[in-house]
């Protein structure tokens, strides 16, 4: 692709009001960005990739940057401490072929941020532009971007609003506002209400985020906020299929149906079956647990299969747990329609 492109492409992407798959450590590896985007995620990003990992190669590192051609559009998150080592891996990054490159100043846990990585970067809104400015300058055919929290906290004016000004100034493309300070973690309420006083501020795309977890939440943040886009994180673990419910919404007005019974197994299904193949079966089904009991919640006799499916380490036997449960349900139903 080429430079004007690549901005292009943002930009276009932006345009169409997308429904983005926040990034989250350990969640948002390759296939679950695979599985986001095929039930309606406009684009993705991957986990945060520490920027001396990867300067050092380490293998972890290098595998989270890896985008095979049917992973896009998505954008690499790096997060770090140093500008000049961040601008390093920034380019090293972008090699990789993503979308934009996203600068993580938003992570509030205390071994990153106290470092001056993540949320860290809050604490000097000034060196926090300082260095985007000099990652922007080391990558000029590749979009930069940022994501962060509307401060540190307790501010009582917090810094987002002119942040955002000062970041668009130096080159960013796009900034994402998780609504929430630092400090809050993840307690309280996200309050949407600075996004759109970022939004005011600046000609670039913003992205809101924070407790959007339906569809109407989707589309009542757009509409509040004037924001380009949402980006949804927790409730993705749960319910991937709030991508294609917002989209809908947001395209037609319309919330499309909920997921059927099949529809949800085979989620459970192709989930387990992509990460046995990613991680090897025991760690491969242990992973994908921690997404199962969202993925048949409201199923008939949901509450007992997981207790089985818990027990069961392998593939096999979490996958014939799933087909007689599905079998279990078409007989129900059959049933039910036999007796009317
Ligand atoms: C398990 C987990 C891991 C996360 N990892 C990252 C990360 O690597 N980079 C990042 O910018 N935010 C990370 N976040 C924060 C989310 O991207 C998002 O900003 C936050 O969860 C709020 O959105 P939500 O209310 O839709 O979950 C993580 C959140 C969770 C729950």
């Amino acid at each position: 692709m080429s430079t004007v492109n690549r901005f292009e492409h943002l930009r276009a992407l932006y345009m169409a009001r997308p429904v983005i798959l926040a990034p989250m450590e350990d969640v948002t590896d390759l296939v679950f960005r695979r599985l986001c985007r095929g039930v309606g995620a406009d684009l993705c990003v991957t986990e945060f990739v520490n920027v001396e990992g990867l300067l050092r190669g380490a293998r972890t590192a290098l595998r989270k940057i890896e985008l095979p051609p049917d992973d896009q559009p998505t954008v690499i998150q790096i997060y770090g401490s140093d500008p000049a080592r961040l601008a390093e891996a920034a380019e090293v990054s972008a090699a990789a072929g993503p979308t934009a490159i996203d600068i993580n100043c938003g992570c509030w846990v205390p071994k990153i941020a106290a470092r001056g990585a993540g949320a860290g970067w809050l604490r000097d809104p000034g060196a926090m532009v300082a260095m985007a400015k000099m990652v922007v300058a080391r990558l000029p055919t590749m979009p930069v971007t940022v994501k962060t929290r509307i401060g540190w906290g307790p501010e009582s004016e917090m810094p987002i609003v002119e942040l955002a000004r000062r970041l668009e100034e130096v080159g960013v493309q796009a900034l994402t506002v998780h609504c929430r300070t630092a400090k809050q973690g993840h307690d309280g309420p996200a309050v949407w209400e600075w996004a759109r006083k970022a939004r005011e501020v600046v000609k670039m795309p913003v992205i809101v985020n924070g407790d959007v977890r339906s569809a109407s939440d989707a589309a009542r943040a757009i509409a509040e906020t004037a924001c380009e886009g949402v980006m949804v994180g927790r409730r993705a673990i749960e319910h991937p299929w709030v991508f294609r419910e917002a989209r809908s919404l947001l395209d037609t007005g319309v919330e499309c149906a909920p997921p059927t019974p099949a529809e949800r197994i085979e989620l459970c299904k192709v989930h387990l079956r992509a990460n046995v193949a990613a991680r090897g079966e025991k760690h491969g089904v242990a992973v994908t647990r921690r997404h199962l009991t969202g993925y048949l919640k409201g199923l008939p006799g949901a509450a007992i299969l997981r207790q089985r499916l818990v027990v069961t380490e392998s593939l096999d036997g979490n996958l014939s747990l799933l087909d007689e449960a599905l079998a279990r349900i078409h007989n129900a139903g059959t049933m039910m329609e036999a007796v009317a």
